[in-house]
């Protein structure tokens, strides 16, 4: 059974994201258009508060058509995620000429702005144009979000409170301004909320971006904003100051602008903890072997780290060769943003190193990477979790990194394994019983892989405990319900009760 929490939402939940909770495809044969579910933390927690608070989800729903795409299908019988109650009324649809979204989202979104917040400024290009169609797909999705916010207030009861309309990540950083100047003018009152998923970077690096200011008002048309942690609040607070000469308040997290008081709040999102544990418990062994096996799962991103994780492995056989023929590294590296040039350049290096890696160590019955690239299911990720020694998770920047949550969730098993963390993930900053690895350090991560290889299993066991039962209380249910405490729409009460 998976567990939703029940939170006694005050009012109307219109969540605003790049993607849809599901993507759209066509069926070959009838040409139909069908839901297929996307599976993240986000929509676990999320799904369930917009559907019982008969909420609305603005997105993209992963195709472009020729028409206005109303007819959303409702979910098929036999989904079972959080996704199927949602009904087709309550999901509005954001769609773009193909030229314009992909010069947003390859161009805007995956070409400058995810290494410029990732703090990789030599990555990120900046062009006027893919600017200018970023500005046009926000202007887009804030006139969805308006026809949604004027269906709930159209359907609002006299006990509920004012709209919530909760916009995600880096995709949409100036709709807020536009939704709050309409919504003013059309009088449909609504409170906003802004999450980024993402680090802040410094304001050394942010304002690189030639259009800076615009995105910190787009962000400061919100009356909350959420980061993962307290160093991309006080990141994003600098920058206002500096850039904006705002008045702020660094300790009590507040900028001031436009006459209004921007509440700034570090809400670290966690993982639907309980669904791993019962994947966990479910899954069928996949290891056939005895030996050692050390995990990574990434989607195939250059701020994963993934280059210098081959190396620091590399180091490990040359530094400690007693681990060669018994410890094997399986990484699963997921296809991400194929379009983008960076990420099919990683592709091949990648495919290179491994190869070469393997080349050089294999023997006739050992392998020392085991490649995947490739998606790969829910029960097979849970027993991988599961049954490995170590996992990998060494990311050069990383807003949060939920793979060593899931990890932890999964370590069910009476030895347990060992976490390594990089400290330039949101996760290295609280999960505080992990091993640290500074993945820029080869050597010194080498050495810290063979640390975790012969860890004796009474240490291991009461890191793991304590790591698990921190993620256990502060799962995914729980951020959702500091977020609407945060804005006033739960009673105090229900935060830390999980009403099943
Ligand atoms: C990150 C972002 C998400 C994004 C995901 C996958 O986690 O914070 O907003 O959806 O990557 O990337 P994609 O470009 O495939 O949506």
């Amino acid at each position: 059974v998976i567990s939703h929490s029940s939170i006694n939402i005050k009012s109307s939940l219109i969540v605003v994201s790049n993607r849809l909770p599901f993507v759209l495809k066509k069926d070959p044969k009838t040409a139909n258009l069908r839901r297929v579910a996307s599976a993240g933390g986000l929509v676990t927690a999320v799904c369930p508060v917009v559907i019982k608070g008969n909420g609305l989800w603005v997105g993209w729903p992963g195709i472009h058509s020729s028409k206005p795409l109303y007819d959303i299908p409702e979910s098929d019988p036999n989904d079972h995620t959080p996704t199927a109650g949602l009904k087709s009324e309550q999901v509005v649809c954001v769609d773009a000429d193909q030229e314009i979204f992909d010069s947003y989202y390859n161009g805007c979104c995956n070409g400058t702005f995810w290494p410029l917040f990732h703090s990789m400024p030599g990555r990120a290009s900046f062009k006027e144009e893919h600017w200018r169609n970023y500005v046009k797909v926000n202007q887009y999705f804030a006139d969805k979000t308006l026809e949604a916010l004027e269906r709930c207030h159209k359907r609002k009861n006299a006990s509920q409170s004012v709209p919530i309309v909760w916009i995600h990540d880096y995709h949409l950083m100036l709709a807020a301004n536009w939704i709050r100047e309409k919504a003013e003018d059309a009088d449909l009152p609504c409170q906003m909320a802004f999450f980024l998923h993402i680090p802040f970077p410094p304001w050394d690096i942010f304002r690189l971006f030639p259009w800076a200011d615009e995105l910190l008002q787009g962000i400061l048309a919100c009356d909350m904003v959420g980061f993962h942690i307290r160093d991309y609040c006080l990141n994003f607070v600098d920058c206002c100051q500096r850039n904006l000469g705002c008045r702020v308040d660094r300790k009590n997290l507040l900028v001031e602008h436009g006459g209004r008081s921007v509440r700034i709040r570090p809400l670290p999102i966690g993982i639907p903890f309980d669904r791993f544990v019962e994947l966990a418990q479910g899954a069928k062994k996949i290891f056939e072997t005895k030996q050692k096996i050390i995990l990574g799962v990434d989607r195939l991103d250059y701020t994963k780290g993934l280059v210098h994780r081959l190396r620091a492995f590399e180091m490990l056989l040359e530094r400690h060769p007693e681990h060669i023929g018994k410890v094997s590294l399986l990484q699963i590296s997921v296809p991400s943003r194929t379009d983008v040039k960076e990420y099919q350049e990683l592709k091949e290096e990648m495919d290179q190193l491994v190869g070469r890696i393997n080349g050089r160590f294999t023997t006739a019955n050992w392998s020392p990477i085991r490649y995947i690239f490739g998606c790969v299911g829910q029960d097979e990720l849970a027993a991988y979790y599961r049954d490995a020694d170590v996992a990998l998770v060494t990311p050069l920047r990383d807003g949060m990194n939920l793979v060593a949550k899931e990890f932890v969730a999964c370590q069910i098993n009476p030895a347990p394994g060992v976490l390594i963390v990089s400290p330039f993930a949101g996760a290295g900053e609280m999960m505080h019983e992990a091993l640290l690895s500074n993945p820029y350090e080869i050597g010194g991560a080498a050495d810290v892989i063979h640390r975790a290889l012969t860890m004796p299993e009474d240490e291991r066991t009461l890191r793991m405990s304590r790591l698990r039962r921190r993620e256990m209380e502060c799962d995914v249910n729980y951020w959702m319900r500091s977020f609407l405490k945060a804005m006033g729409s739960i009673e105090e009460d229900e935060i830390g009760t999980t009403v099943m």
